[in-house]
């Protein structure tokens, strides 16, 4: 579907405007929707008018059972209170600190472990799936402070994870049928939407322990989000505070896991790209903790470490900018208006935005758009992240609704992908189809079936020492001293404080 509205894009020049369904008084505006990958409109409505384009009705009754009106769904005043709360906790050392510690416990413990017994069986693992579980249990840590532990060697079922995932499925399902069916269908309890009653009363009870534990705990010395909403309100209801955690856990867990399904099947196709990359951990491996040793393999990569591997960044930007974790997205029209490149969008009517074509748009990313090339994001002499106009790249989206968790789902993928690519060389199992499926965010249809191999390192640490007999600074043009400016992938207290000034 991403690639059918890829090519009506590039056809219509960036912007063309459909009928989804003429059904009169079923579709507003007769199902109008005007789809654009300009980045001149997309900078319009997601921030000069920003006033002009929420999220809306249609977006906001779908996911109301599941979100409520937490951060993720809701707009206006509702919407600002809780982005100033949330921004503050996001630009505390504090939260950062959190992720670092949830991520690299799960790798050392869990995810690690998990990879070598596979390599040890040589059996294939779906990475896609462990992935998934991975991030899953961060984002439990870092939104309510108990791990799940869906990631352990058995890969349990885990009622809260099951019951999770048949809510978003039942929701992506009313995106696709008019509002009075799925009412309907609500009001019967058929079909999927009994399923989400059922999944919604679990997770009400699930979350409704974790909040009453948390209240009656003397001074609650827990530092996650919901602890952090509670210490600021004592009032706030239990049914805010479990849409508060809702919300983070659909905001950051199949976003961070989709991503790094697609940077390691990406990286598995471009072996230069893979030998980059070694380079620079094993560059900042050496310099921090020296020669080759267990120590390398002991301790997952500190932020100190992290902080330093500027091209694996670029690589899991360039991966966002090709296979975006929510490829399209849409807003509502309050009122009539003219977009930027001379379209007339009537009231009422739908505007999306297309992340997914965006990146594959010779106009904006030059000839060699559909490249894997993570050089683009760095400076000439290699040394910096570049910045890029912000409207050009939207995957964490832009102007004052930019994601949240952008520099925490850095943080987490460079982890995660530093410590496979250290340890394991991966291959997809032979006949393996890598293809898309059609939910709200990229996931991979069949997931990623690998073959985990061992890694041999000498090669890459060969060409480190050579460059250091050199003298040169930098590997492979500019890998080994380079820095992040600060434009790309960091989400500045500037743009933090951006929406609520
Ligand atoms: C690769 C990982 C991620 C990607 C690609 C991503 C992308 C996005 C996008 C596109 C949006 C805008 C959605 C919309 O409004 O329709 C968004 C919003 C948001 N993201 Fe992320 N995200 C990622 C990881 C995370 C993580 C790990 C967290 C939390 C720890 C997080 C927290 C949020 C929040 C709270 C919002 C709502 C902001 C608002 O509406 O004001 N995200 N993200």
């Amino acid at each position: 579907m991403h690639d059918w509205i890829t090519d009506n894009l590039s056809a219509a020049g960036g912007t063309y405007q459909t009928c989804i369904a003429g059904i009169p008084f079923l579709a507003r505006k007769q199902g109008l929707v005007t789809v654009t990958c300009d980045p001149r409109n997309v900078e319009h409505i997601l921030k000069a008018r920003f006033d002009n384009y929420p999220k809306g009705p249609t977006w906001q009754s779908v996911f109301h059972d599941l979100l409520g009106e937490g951060i993720f769904n809701s707009d206006g005043d509702t919407w600002l209170f809780q982005r100033k709360t949330a921004a503050l906790e996001f630009t505390t050392r504090t939260l950062r600190q959190a992720m670092g510690r949830w991520v690299n416990r799960a790798i050392k413990h869990r995810f690690c472990p998990i990879l070598e017994s596979a390599r040890l069986r040589a059996e294939p693992v779906d990475l896609q799936d462990l992935l998934l579980r991975l991030t899953f249990d961060n984002i439990c840590g870092l939104a309510f402070g108990k791990d799940p532990l869906t990631l352990s060697p058995d890969l349990p079922e885990n009622g809260f994870a099951v019951s999770f995932d048949q809510a978003t499925e039942a929701t992506l399902q009313r995106f696709i049928v008019p509002e009075p069916f799925w009412q309907l269908r609500k009001w019967l309890r058929l079909g999927l939407e009994s399923d989400m009653s059922r999944s919604l009363q679990h997770m009400d009870s699930y979350l409704s322990d974790i909040i009453s534990t948390r209240k009656l705990e003397d001074g609650n010395p827990h530092d996650d989000l919901l602890s952090r909403f509670m210490k600021k309100k004592e009032s706030y209801s239990e049914k805010f505070l479990q849409h508060v955690a809702l919300n983070f856990i659909l905001a950051g867990r199949d976003t961070s896991s989709n991503a790094l399904s697609w940077f390691f099947w990406l990286v598995t196709q471009n072996p230069r790209v893979e030998e980059k990359i070694l380079l620079e951990i094993c560059t900042v491996l050496v310099e921090a903790r020296g020669e080759l040793s267990s120590s390398w393999f002991d301790e997952p990569l500190g932020f100190e470490e992290v902080d330093r591997l500027m091209y694996l960044k670029a690589a899991l930007s360039e991966t966002l900018r090709l296979y975006p974790s929510v490829p399209e997205d849409s807003k509502h029209v309050v009122s009539d208006d003219v977009l930027p490149t001379g379209v007339h969008v009537p009231a009422g009517s739908a505007v999306t935005y297309s992340i997914y074509s965006m990146g594959r748009m010779k106009f904006i990313w030059g000839d060699d758009c559909s490249e894997f090339k993570p050089e683009r994001w760095l400076s000439p002499d290699g040394t910096k992240v570049e910045g890029h106009d912000a409207y050009k790249f939207v995957a964490f989206n832009a102007g004052p609704r930019i994601c949240l968790g952008k520099d925490l789902a850095y943080l987490q993928m460079k982890s995660i992908a530093a410590a496979v690519l250290l340890r394991h060389r991966l291959t997809v199992v032979p006949g393996h189809r890598v293809e898309q499926k059609m939910s709200l965010t990229l996931f991979m249809k069949y997931g990623l079936m690998v073959e985990v191999g061992t890694r041999d390192l000498r090669p890459i640490l060969e060409k480190v020492k050579a460059v250091a007999v050199e003298g040169s600074p930098t590997i492979n043009g500019g890998v080994a001293l380079a820095k992040d400016n600060g434009h790309e992938g960091s989400t500045t207290d500037h743009q933090l404080a951006a929406p609520v000034a």
